[in-house]
Parts: C-alpha cells; structure tokens; sequence
C-alpha cells in the first residue's frame, strides 16, 4: 500500500565549525577534530546521495511526499561551507520531493561566517530565512562562551540578510556564568535594534563533556542558579514581548504568525521528516532512526550506498502519546484536555491551582502555559504524563 502524505520536512546537518564553543556539545567538528577524515569539500555530494537513499527507502515502504513544506540546514555552522553547497543541496532536494512554493528555508549561520556576497547568493539559491548565533551582546559574555565574533557583526549580518530579502532570527543564551541581569537586558535590546521579527533565547546548559563542564568542575565558574535563570527568562520574556514579539514556544518568540518557525513547529506537531547528516534523526510516521555521528564513518557508508542509520525504533501509541503531550505543552497554542491519560487528569487542577496552567483555556479544555508554568514546563509536563 502506498501512503501518500502532504508534507515533508528537511533537516540538513552540516557538522563542521572553525572553532569549538566551551559549553557547545553538538555533534560538530573543527578541522583539527576531524584529522583528515570526512572532508568538507566532498560533505554536500555524500549528503545528496543520502536523500536519494532516504527517497527510495520511504518508497520502498510505500511513502510517497507531495512536497517538502520547511527545510532546515543546521550544525555545527552550514555557512562555513560556500553559499553554493548550500544551494546544490537545496536544488537536489526540490528534484527529489518539489519544495511547496512558500517553503520556508532556514540556515542557521555564525554571524562571522557569512558576508553580503553568500547571503545574497544564499536567497538568490531559496533560502528563505537565516538564524543568526548572536548569544549575546556584551564582550565578556561572548568571551566566557568563547565566541569568535565582535558584538558589533551582528546588526551589520542582519542588515546584509535584510537587503538581500531573507528573514533573520537571532539566537540568544541566557545565564552564561558572570552575565548580570542587566548584560541579559542589554543583549535582548541589541536584539531588538537589529528590528527582527524572531528571537530564539536559551537557558545555558552546561553539558557534561564539554570545556565549560571542566572549568565548571574545577570551580573556575559558579554553576547557573535556578532563581537567576527565571529572573533572566522573566526580563527576556518582558523585553521581547513589550517589543511585540510574542512566545509561541517556551524559548520562541515572534512577531506575528508569519514569522514563527514552521520547521520547529513541524517537529513539536509530529510531522515527518529527514534528518541528512551525521547525527541526524529522521522521522515517519513513528518511526525514527537516527545516523552514524562521525562524519567519516558517515561518508564510508552513503558511498557504499547504505543508509547511515546507527539505530532506529517504531514508537508504540503509548509512546507517540507521550511524546505529543512533551511537545504540545511546550507551545503556546498548547494540548486538547482529552491528550492527557485519565491518571494524570487531576494533575490539570493542581497546575491551574498553582498558576502553572491558564484557568479560562483549561476550563474550555485546552491547556497552556501561564509564564511560572513556562519556567517549570518539564516539572508540569512530568506530572501530566503517565
Ligand atoms: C547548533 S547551534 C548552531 C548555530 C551556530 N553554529 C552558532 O553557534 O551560531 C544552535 C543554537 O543552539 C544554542 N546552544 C548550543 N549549545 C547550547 C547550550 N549548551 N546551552 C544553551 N543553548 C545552546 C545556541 O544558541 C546556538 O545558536
Ligand atoms: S555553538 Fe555553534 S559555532 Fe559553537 S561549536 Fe556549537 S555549533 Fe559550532
């Protein structure tokens, strides 16, 4: 039998950066990582070759896509490679699975890895849309993160992105060891000048085996505070949204509904996808798989014209069950009251109770989340899972 869905989404990994932030655990590598394995000159044609094994795997099992709705191309930094890879692999796609004619095509970009010439190549080729690794305005705080860019790149990137008729999201970290509320305020307003119309901000985590872990267990910095970071979430959250840019997931802000990230959304609504790259994870229709994470190993086994895929599992209903309540409560538009399992129903008052969950949409059986409820989202959505 042969399923033919609406829509596909794209996640395209590009795993290589110039340099390696301290507190970064992505499967990313700098050249020096990579020692003269999986080159980055031959990465774009072993990415093709694996979406035409993704295309004939999916129609093998009776998946036929109408179309790719929103595609992605994170890292690492997929603007360390030229403008034209980017735009090869973005062509091979389209003749594989035709992009929709609004598809939304976002690369995530280091502000210092891009220059007015590739971002005008970049929109030129279908980009759509760039999300800028800004983290923060203040010097010092970029240079604890060990970012290799000067503050001051960052309106100038977004200015060349703007001309060159892309959309622009900046990311930003909050609760960098040393930050004060007030560097946190004074990034956020840098994010606002720069007049875009999506801001992604992130509570630092310290993963374990990163450089900032080690300098954080041989106490050269103060591990973050759990008081310090809901201040720092309550001033980005005030300052993004007295500027007009409203929270559709707890680390999302937009503008408007144009211009929220229909790729994420796609993954938070359970929607199919590719993940091309080393790393990535892939999913259809409860099943996900997810790729080899070294890019030499990766490339030894698309040439050999295997799918990369180091594991996969078929999740049970049960399982897609719990997964929608974990990314559905996340966002703001939030869960149907009749998701949540008959046991964990009378959680729902306690988190009304609480100021966790908002009265008036619980009591029209919708649940979403109050600002303390954002701050305590795995704890409530911990307790309204079975
Ligand atoms: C994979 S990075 C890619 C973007 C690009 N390479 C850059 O760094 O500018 C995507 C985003 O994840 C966030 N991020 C990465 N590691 C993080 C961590 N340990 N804690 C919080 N946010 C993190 C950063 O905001 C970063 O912009
Ligand atoms: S944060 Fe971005 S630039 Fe830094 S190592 Fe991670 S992927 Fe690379």
């Amino acid at each position: 039998m042969t399923t033919t869905s609406a829509s596909l989404s794209a996640y395209i990994h590009v795993p290589f950066c110039a340099v390696r932030c301290g507190y970064c655990d992505f499967n990313t590598y700098t050249a020096t990582e990579l020692g003269g394995g999986g080159s980055q000159r031959e990465y774009p044609d072993a990415a093709m070759a694996e979406m035409d094994l993704c295309r004939d795997d999916d129609r093998a099992a009776g998946y036929v896509y109408d179309r790719v709705d929103t595609v992605f191309f994170g890292g690492g930094t997929p603007t360390l490679l030229p403008a034209e890879d980017l735009v090869r692999m973005l062509a091979h796609l389209d003749a594989l699975v035709p992009l929709a004619p609004d598809a939304e095509v976002t690369t995530e970009a280091n502000p210092d890895s891009v220059t007015a010439a590739s971002l005008r190549r970049l929109a030129e080729g279908g980009i759509t849309r760039v999300s800028f690794g800004m983290q923060s305005a203040v010097p010092s705080v970029l240079r604890t993160l060990d970012r290799t860019h000067d503050p001051e790149r960052v309106p100038q990137a977004v200015a060349w992105a703007k001309d060159a008729g892309l959309q622009v999201s900046l990311d930003l970290i909050y609760g960098t060891p040393g930050e004060t509320l007030e560097d946190v305020g004074t990034s956020v307003r840098a994010a606002l000048a720069c007049d875009v119309d999506h801001v992604s901000a992130y509570s630092l985590i310290i993963e374990g085996n990163t450089a900032m872990a080690r300098h954080l267990r041989r106490g050269e910095i103060e591990a973050p505070d759990p008081d310090d970071m809901a201040d720092k979430y309550e001033l980005v959250d005030d300052l993004l949204s007295g500027a007009g840019l409203t929270w559709y997931e707890v680390s999302n802000w937009a503008r408007d509904e144009a211009s929220r990230c229909r790729h994420n959304l796609a993954y938070w609504r359970g929607r199919d996808w590719w993940g091309i790259g080393p790393g990535a994870h892939r999913h259809r229709d409860g099943l996900r798989s997810w790729n080899v994470k070294h890019p030499s190993r990766y490339a030894t086994m698309v040439g050999a014209g295997t799918l990369p895929v180091q594991e996969s599992e078929q999740l049970s209903d049960a399982d897609r069950a719990l997964e929608r309540i974990m990314l559905g409560l996340r966002i703001a538009e939030g869960l149907p009251l009749e998701v949540i399992p008959g046991q964990a129903r009378d959680q729902v008052q306690v988190h009304v109770d609480r100021g966790h969950l908002v009265p008036a949409a619980a009591e029209e059986g919708r649940l979403v989340l109050t600002r303390s409820g954002r701050l305590l989202a795995d704890a409530v959505i911990r307790d309204l899972t079975p």
